[in-house]
């Protein structure tokens, strides 16, 4: 099989995640921002553990000042995509470094964004994301911010972070303004949180996807759960494995949950902190888990049929994973 060939649809790509650290440096060039601590001496994100990975990515999100800047990154990062087959992608973005929250702001970066995302050959849709340790106020103002501009290319909303800060209760009214505005709703638990943490986000934030969600392995009642009401997880194994939840990919639960008949799908979460892409993440499958073209079919139909667009969208893209 050719890996990078394989058409693929990606469900939970950090748009700010996937900035080349090249991009970065370039930008922090052009702006005089010190980037000391970032980057190693071969140029690629320096982080130790989670809370330090999300640390460095909130150092590199500095260079990023301007609706110009988002709209470069869209670019960049969905050229990256196509190059690895992506014919679909949805891109959770923080509207907290796009205007702090300021719709007027805000609606400047989506236009800049959106300009970039329709010129690229890729199809996208934005998921506005709150970021869970900046707290429950701050992510119901983007949640509004979020409402206020539905439609167009966003289509979801989501919430990343810090999964052990606050409770998901705390986000209830965020995601009731967002479900509210139509949106589809998305929300990491279950990668440096257990059982509970996903089960936690089913009861009080209603999502019909959790990012990553693999330590729902650690509760077959949970996994039950997840099959029963159709949760689609938004399964990163190269990110879970190079943050050390799981060892490698004989070690992680994708094949097993699978099995179990919890729908899973495959994204990269934020390549090149995580060192991976699309294609890697196709490849190690195939030759460590056995996955076949079949299977790839089948998880990519899952995603488009989990994805935040519009039927016709769906079906057009849906044509292309019909295992021909
Ligand atoms: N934001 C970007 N990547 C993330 C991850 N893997 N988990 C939580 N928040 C994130
Ligand atoms: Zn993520």
């Amino acid at each position: 099989m050719n890996f990078s060939e394989i058409p693929k649809t990606e469900l939970h790509l950090h748009l700010e995640g996937a900035a080349p650290p090249a991009f970065i440096r370039q930008l922090a060039a052009e702006k005089g921002v010190s980037m000391d601590g970032v980057f190693d001496e071969n140029g690629t994100y320096v982080w130790g553990n989670f809370v330090e990975f999300l640390a460095t990515y909130e150092r590199a999100c500095e260079v990023l000042k301007s609706p110009e800047d988002f709209g470069r990154l869209v670019t960049a990062v969905l050229e990256e995509q196509a190059s690895h087959g992506v014919i679909y992608t949805e891109m959770f973005l923080a509207p907290d470094f796009c205007g702090g929250g300021d719709l007027v702001a805000w609606k400047e970066y989506l236009a800049a964004m959106t300009e970039a995302a329709l010129a690229s050959p890729v199809e996208a849709r934005f998921i506005p994301t709150c970021v869970r340790h900046f707290g429950p106020e701050q992510a119901r103002v983007t949640a509004r911010v979020t409402a206020e501009t539905a439609g167009g290319l966003v289509t979801g909303f989501g919430m990343g972070g810090d999964e052990s800060q606050f409770s998901a209760a705390d986000f209830a009214y965020a995601f009731d303004i967002a479900r509210e505005a139509g949106l589809g709703l998305a929300s990491h638990a279950g990668e440096v949180e257990g059982a509970d943490s996903v089960r936690e986000t089913l009861d009080h934030l209603r999502v019909s996807r959790i990012g990553h969600g693999v330590r729902a392995i650690e509760d077959p009642a949970l996994g039950k759960r997840l099959v029963d009401e159709g949760v689609v997880l938004e399964v990163c194994p190269g990110s879970n494995i190079s943050l050390g939840i799981f060892a490698d990919l004989q070690a992680h639960p994708i094949s097993a949950l699978r099995e179990a008949g919890v729908q899973v799908t495959v994204s990269t979460d934020d390549p090149p902190y995580f060192h991976t892409d699309m294609t890697a993440e196709y490849r190690g499958l195939s030759e460590s888990l056995g996955w076949t073209q079949d299977d790839f079919n089948a998880i990519n139909r899952t995603a488009m049929q989990a994805a935040f667009c519009d039927d016709v969208t769906r079906s057009k893209l849906m044509a292309k994973f019909n295992g021909a």
